[in-house]
């Protein structure tokens, strides 16, 4: 198995630099979600913050992404690509950024709805989000990564959705995506022992309806199968000996991210 690094205090002071900028992107693009706006003026936006704090977008060009946010759009679970689609009062949009600042990457997503939508839709997006709370209150030193996904997964499952199982959270460090995975499902108690120092990107991806997805012809769109709404939540965490600290904490209060 390949190893997952520990972050010294050094490395860590800096994936906290790295963590705030991408936060702070995520929170601006949160700003943006209002009907009439386009996916690609928010792409724009991101990209641009990022590259202001001195820092590059981690997804633009990363396999062959074309853009510095995914932006996915109700039954879009993740890696939307900003285009042209005009957002509609109602819609779910899920916003995922990511930025390399002086050698660490920060990871960070949220689901925002635009104008009014609908209450089962709010309810969606609340219950993706506190099912990464729920998650990491696992997420500590002598641990194991399926504590994590375990916690995730019941808290979903407790509240009538599904997870997303094709696609899982990571270590994020000097790459974006490091070992281990991280899956929202599973078993406790299994998996790679946590230690203080590892640094992950935890990401439920929630759908309203059944747990299969499928990729779009343009080779990155993830939907649900079923076409039911979707809802993702992320954050970068450390691992310490006692609560996990979260990155990408948000400084401003918004009940979203
Ligand atoms: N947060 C997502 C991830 O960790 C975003 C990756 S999009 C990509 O996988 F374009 F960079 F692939
Ligand atoms: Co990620």
């Amino acid at each position: 198995m390949e190893m997952i690094s520990v972050k010294s205090p050094r490395e860590v002071e800096r994936m906290r630099r790295a963590g705030q900028v991408t936060a702070q992107a995520r929170a601006l693009a949160g700003r943006m979600v209002e009907p009439g706006i386009t996916t690609l003026e928010i792409d724009r936006a991101v990209q641009k913050f990022i590259q202001k704090q001195g820092g590059t977008p981690s997804f633009l060009h990363y396999a062959g992404y074309p853009a510095s946010a995914c932006i996915s759009v109700n039954d879009e679970v993740i890696h939307g690509i900003p285009g042209s689609r005009v957002l509609q009062e109602g819609d779910i949009v899920s916003v995922d950024v990511g930025a390399l600042i002086d050698g660490f990457h920060g990871d960070c997503a949220a689901t925002f709805p635009c104008g009014q939508v609908d209450p089962e839709a709010l309810r969606l997006i609340q219950v993706t989000r506190q099912s990464f709370f729920e998650g990491i209150r696992n997420a500590r030193a002598g641990n194991r990564v399926s504590d994590i996904s375990h916690g995730v997964q019941e808290y979903v499952e407790a509240n009538g959705f599904s997870i997303v199982r094709d696609y899982v959270g990571h270590g994020v460090g000097h790459q974006l995506h490091e070992p281990p995975e991280v899956p929202n499902y599973g078993r406790p108690g299994h998996g790679a022992r946590l230690e203080a120092g590892m640094t992950l990107a935890v990401e439920p991806m929630v759908n309203a309806g059944d747990w299969h997805i499928k990729v779009l012809k343009d080779g990155w769109t993830v939907k649900t199968a079923d076409g039911s709404l979707a809802a993702h939540f992320e954050n970068s965490i450390l691992i310490t000996d006692g609560e996990p600290e979260i990155l990408t904490r948000c400084q401003e209060s918004s009940p979203w991210i």
